[in-house]
């Protein structure tokens, strides 16, 4: 027997790439509970992702992942009043895997189903730590599949200031991690490598930085790195230089693009989020940054930063908030650009 209905209680699905996340989130009460399945032993024999495994993983981690929020959180399913899933961008087959379950749990439930842009997920975030991040803002959103600079209105307000025109700060991460011969996934190997390198021993280019404007390039980083490991001794002091090198290169050029988008858009708020967030090098230079510019930087916390299902929770909260339709065709986006959701 139902005794107490939500006003809105979320069941929120990520399953964009390797990690299976689902989260519960209440209007009222916040976040009630959230777990996450990393596949990384799954990938980690191939040196990243496969995609197939990574669907055939999903299908069997979701429910049992279900179950555990639910009864984590103590309430009942007919408490539930909607459900987000992860449409895009992301590998397709475990994004339909995401996506077949969330609308099939919504017409089982008699709920809506909405979809949910990834990388919206990762902005909206920081919005589950307190004290949230009020809008304007600017975003910071560093993952593996994107860079972006973002100025934000609200909720669908979204102009991309800034994006990478090849690979994302977190795939040069892992690309970088790989040629040093760490194992997948490579950033936080890079990172925890890096601490062990002499600073003063390389110097990176800091792509981009030397034009206007607000893109960003990686690609050249990381076959400048490995043109360094060629020409060097391949001890592992050596290695932790050329970590330590290209880290400070990624992170400052990341600095620097803010440091000029805080200028042109005049915002004095920045929030940055996705699975490069979590980076302590970068977290160190913003905070200079926040200094220098007098502004205030929102992060999710460590674990939200990567991919979770508690962020698209939220941002199926927010959505639903605004009324989104929600249909029961099944429509998964690998490509989906930022700026052209729905306000
Ligand atoms: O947001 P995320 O979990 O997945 C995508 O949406 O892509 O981000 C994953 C990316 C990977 O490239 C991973 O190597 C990177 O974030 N990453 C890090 C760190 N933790 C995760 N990169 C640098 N330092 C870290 N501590
Ligand atoms: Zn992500």
């Amino acid at each position: 027997m139902l005794l107490y209905k939500p006003i809105m209680r979320i069941l929120g699905i990520e399953t964009s790439c390797d990690d299976t996340g689902v989260a519960l989130y209440d209007a009222a009460q916040g976040l009630l509970s959230h777990a996450l399945y990393s596949q990384t032993t799954t990938h980690a024999v191939y040196g990243g992702v496969v995609p197939e495994l990574a669907s055939r993983d999903h299908s069997q981690k979701l429910l049992p992942l279900i179950e555990k929020v639910i009864e984590d959180a103590h309430i009942s399913i007919e408490s539930i009043t909607g459900i987000a899933y992860t449409a895009g961008p992301g590998l397709i087959g475990a994004l339909m895997v995401g996506a077949c379950f969330a609308k099939t749990l919504g017409y089982a439930w008699g709920i809506p189903a909405i979809a949910i842009h990834h990388m919206e997920g990762h902005l909206l975030a920081p919005m589950l730590e307190d004290p949230p991040p009020k809008f304007p803002f600017l975003a910071l959103l560093i993952s593996g599949g994107h860079t972006l600079l973002v100025e934000v209105e609200g909720v669908g307000h979204y102009k991309i200031l800034g994006e990478s025109l090849d690979d994302a700060v977190g795939e040069a991460f892992d690309k970088t991690a790989k040629i040093l011969g760490l194992s997948y996934p490579g950033g936080p190997a890079l990172a925890a490598l890096a601490k062990l390198g002499n600073p003063k021993r390389f110097y990176f280019p800091r792509p981009m930085t030397d034009r206007s404007g607000l893109d960003f390039s990686f690609s050249g980083l990381k076959t400048y790195s490995m043109n360094t490991i060629n020409e060097t001794l391949k001890t592992l002091a050596d290695k932790a230089d050329v970590a330590c090198a290209f880290q400070e290169a990624a992170v400052d050029t990341l600095f620097i693009k803010c440091q000029r988008a805080i200028k042109a858009t005049k915002l004095n708020l920045l929030v940055v989020a996705g699975g490069v967030g979590a980076n302590q090098r970068l977290r160190e230079k913003l905070k200079e940054l926040s200094t220098l510019m007098n502004i205030s930087i929102y992060y999710p916390r460590i674990e939200f930063c990567t991919d979770n299902g508690a962020m698209i929770a939220y941002a199926g909260y927010r959505r639903l908030k605004m009324e989104a339709n929600s249909d029961l065709s099944i429509s998964v986006k690998p490509r989906w650009p930022m700026d052209t959701l729905e306000k």
